[in-house]
């Protein structure tokens, strides 16, 4: 008897058949998303109060493995038996935006990709982007402080495009292509964000894909002129990038990475650094012991202090992203069938980690719904308990590529704000906000704030 070829894992569809796994699906075809959306902590709380560490959920539109503890992060994220898929697990998400980009890509293809990426972010080329932007930082914060007060949210969004566009691509005759570019950029991310999603005129999701689709030309253009120039910025890096067999990469590969950079860099950055200016407002005394700490600094920052000391300014980014990871969701699928904590998950099967609860799980944090950098100091370093249970920028092969590019952004901005003025609420009372906790977690009202000189 002939028996079809089984498919590629790529090609197969998800296995929605997890009924032998404790757990609820919640609503037919949004499931949880919407309680999600609500109050994550308080729904995967209830998961894993009921259920433990191993359940069912439906969220996303998928019927998904849901994982609420370190260890299964780590069997999981570390992937050593190549079983969790990565492209897969983002496919059903966001396939449409991150097309070509480098979590779209397993195994030997993501290495060979990644290549493409290693040398923007060595310490060289990194040292060159501190420069570029201190100066953007210095200037910026020192017009928000002119006005009376700002929707940090917003303000923060306008920097990190300035500073993309300075840092990941300079562009010559900037006034005329920067504005077309950001209006592009713009909408792809709030493309990507919406939650109707029609490729078809009218719709923000139609508008984002044409905004894709006008970047990566615009970048596909670009490849020949920057890869001839000795511009310092990513893309010019990412141009002249070479394979081990001493070829250049694809025009077009090169365009995905750098559409995919832009998306993956931008939003994530902008969400913490709103949310540590959110918790930094409602704490004067932290704010005051941070500004001196940051005054003793040297004007040059020293590589250790920039990438790797965990210093108090750095304790409050960790302690920002381990409340609100800006990725709060790391999703990955099943490629054959495997056994996780005693329990058998099918081939094809979607995996979630939810880090915003494995970042609060009780009995791995202390007081974990408290704002408290100092667990991240030397002394108490509680996040050392288990190298899975803080994973912001999460771990293994596809781990952060651009993590300690955030970190240098952060420590810059913050040490310019905090070290010469203090941020305060606009309006009296205002902490605790309403927050939006998806797709970023931000203040709902972009978060109102004046800066008052030191
Ligand atoms: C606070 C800021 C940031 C956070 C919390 C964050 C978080 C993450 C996480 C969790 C992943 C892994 C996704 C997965 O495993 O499924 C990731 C991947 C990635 N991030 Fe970030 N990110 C941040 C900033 C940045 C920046 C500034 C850049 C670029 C300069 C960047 C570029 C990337 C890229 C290219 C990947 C894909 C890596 C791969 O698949 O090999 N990220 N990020």
């Amino acid at each position: 008897m002939d028996t079809a070829p089984e498919l590629p894992y790529d090609q197969r569809p998800a296995n929605r058949d997890l009924g032998h796994l404790q757990g609820e699906y919640g609503w037919p075809f949004v499931g949880k998303t919407l309680a999600m959306f609500q109050d994550p902590q308080s729904l995967f709380g209830h998961y894993y109060e009921k259920y433990g560490p191993v359940s069912r959920i439906s969220i996303t539109g998928n019927k998904c493995v849901l994982l609420l503890h370190p260890d299964h992060v780590q069997r999981v994220l570390m992937d050593r038996e190549k079983n969790f898929s990565t492209k897969m697990g983002w496919q059903s998400v966001m396939a449409d935006f991150f097309q070509g980009g480098l979590v779209m890509r397993d195994y030997d293809e993501h290495r060979l990709h990644r290549g493409i990426m290693q040398s923007s972010f060595k310490p060289p080329a990194m040292r060159e982007y501190a420069t570029k932007i201190q100066a953007i930082v210095e200037t910026t914060v020192a017009r928000w402080a002119d006005q009376d007060s700002i929707l940090f949210y917003e303000e923060m969004k306008r920097l990190l495009l300035d500073i993309a566009f300075d840092v990941f691509c300079w562009v010559e005759d900037s006034e005329r292509t920067v504005p077309k570019i950001n209006r592009a950029f713009t909408d792809m991310m709030e493309g990507a964000l919406g939650i109707v999603r029609f490729d078809v005129p009218g719709f923000q999701y139609h508008r984002g894909l044409e905004g894709r689709r006008y970047l990566k030309a615009f970048f596909m253009d670009l490849v020949d002129k920057k890869r001839a120039s000795d511009d310092q910025d990513v893309f010019a890096h990412f141009c002249r990038e070479k394979t081990e067999d001493g070829e250049y990469y694809a025009d077009e590969d090169i365009a995905d990475h750098m559409v995919f950079l832009m998306l993956a860099a931008h939003d994530t950055t902008t969400s913490a650094s709103t949310m540590a200016a959110y918790y930094l407002s409602n704490e004067t005394a932290l704010q005051d012991e941070l500004a001196a700490e940051v005054r003793a600094w040297p004007d040059e920052l020293s590589f250790e202090t920039v990438f790797h000391s965990v210093n108090p300014l750095i304790g409050v980014f960790y302690e920002t992203i381990r409340m609100h990871p800006p990725v709060p969701l790391l999703l990955r699928r099943t490629i054959r069938e495997s056994e996780i904590g005693g329990v058998r998950v099918p081939a094809d099967t979607m995996v979630c980690i939810p880090s915003n609860y494995i970042h609060r799980l009780p009995d791995w944090w202390n007081d974990p719904d408290s704002f408290d950098p100092s667990r991240f100091s030397e002394e108490v370093a509680e996040h050392r308990k288990h190298n899975f249970m803080w994973i912001p920028f999460g771990g293994g092969a596809h781990k952060c590529i651009g993590m300690h590019f955030a970190r240098m952004l952060f420590l810059l901005t913050f040490r310019e704000l905090i070290g010469k003025y203090r941020i305060e609420y606009v309006e009296d009372g205002y902490f605790p906000a309403k927050l939006q906790h998806f797709p970023f977690t931000r203040p709902l009202d972009g978060l109102p704030v004046r800066l008052v000189p030191r």
